[in-house]
């Protein structure tokens, strides 16, 4: 599967509910993209950026990883998992990209996170983690409501008592979704479906930006106005509730 030329972006675009949710695109992404765009956007100079933003987000939500045993839920070339781990957490990363994980790999010299190939939908572990965190995997991984359930279910299954998820996910209902079409609410619905209490929502990575920037590899004097230009609106007139094309939810398993 070619992913990287232009043309190609735009036809697995425009297939994306059905070509998203499997790992030879993501293996391929992994193949033909440099940096980042391994698993985020043709953009690395936005990708720098959104790597901040998530960084105070982590920050902002669990200011203290250090000893935590923590799940990283399509972990793909492990940039969080990199994060996570420097500042001391545990990390077991999993991705059905055996190349993304091969990269993943690449980041760590001595004694690498432990990371398994395996989709989401088998995760099995029980009363293990501390925390679980995704960036951009379940609302590409589900394509309907039954499969969100399922992880959930799995998600919380493998949380101590009093652990915590932390999700990053585009979640949309209209023309921005990836795979998963739902509205925020419903999401949630299904979080607490699932037994989790939600804790804290807020809006991240202005759409409008995000559309503007993604695709094209823009150098850093276009990409940082406009990001910043959009973050300002995100923050100070939508006050992080509204215009986010991600969503950061951080909820607990109370039992
Ligand atoms: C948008 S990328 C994000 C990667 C990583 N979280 C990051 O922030 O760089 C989505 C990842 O989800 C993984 N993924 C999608 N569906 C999956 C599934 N059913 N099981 C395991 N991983 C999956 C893909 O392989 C890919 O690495």
């Amino acid at each position: 599967m070619k992913v990287s030329s232009p043309l190609a972006m735009i036809r697995n675009r425009l297939q994306r509910e059905r070509i998203y949710c499997t790992a030879e695109y993501w293996d391929a992404k992994a193949t033909e993209h440099a940096g980042d765009a391994a698993s985020m956007w043709p953009n690395n100079n936005l990708n720098a950026l959104y790597y901040e933003e998530i960084a105070e987000t982590y920050a902002s939500k669990l200011p203290d990883f250090s000893g935590l045993e923590v799940l990283e839920v399509g972990c793909g070339t492990g940039r969080n998992t990199k994060f996570l781990a420097d500042r001391g957490a545990k990390v077991t990363g999993v991705d059905f990209s055996e190349k993304a994980i091969a990269r993943a790999r690449e980041r760590f010299h001595g004694e690498p996170p432990v990371f398994r190939v395996q989709s989401i939908f088998e995760i099995e572990d029980d009363g293990v983690f501390d925390l679980a965190v995704s960036w951009g995997t379940l609302t590409i991984a589900c394509r309907e409501r039954a499969q969100l359930e399922d992880v959930m279910r799995r998600l919380r299954r493998a949380l101590k008592p009093g652990g915590r998820v932390l999700l990053l996910e585009p979640i949309h209902k209209g023309p921005l979704h990836r795979v998963l079409k739902m509205r925020e609410r419903e999401f949630l619905a299904v979080m607490r479906g699932a037994g989790f209490r939600i804790d804290d929502v807020h809006h991240m990575h202005f759409w409008p930006a995000r559309l503007a920037l993604a695709f094209v590899p823009w150098p850093e004097s276009v990409t940082r106005p406009v990001y910043f230009g959009g973050q300002w609106v995100m923050k100070h007139l939508l006050r992080q509730r509204r215009g986010g094309d991600y969503q950061a939810i951080l909820a607990t398993n109370p039992a």
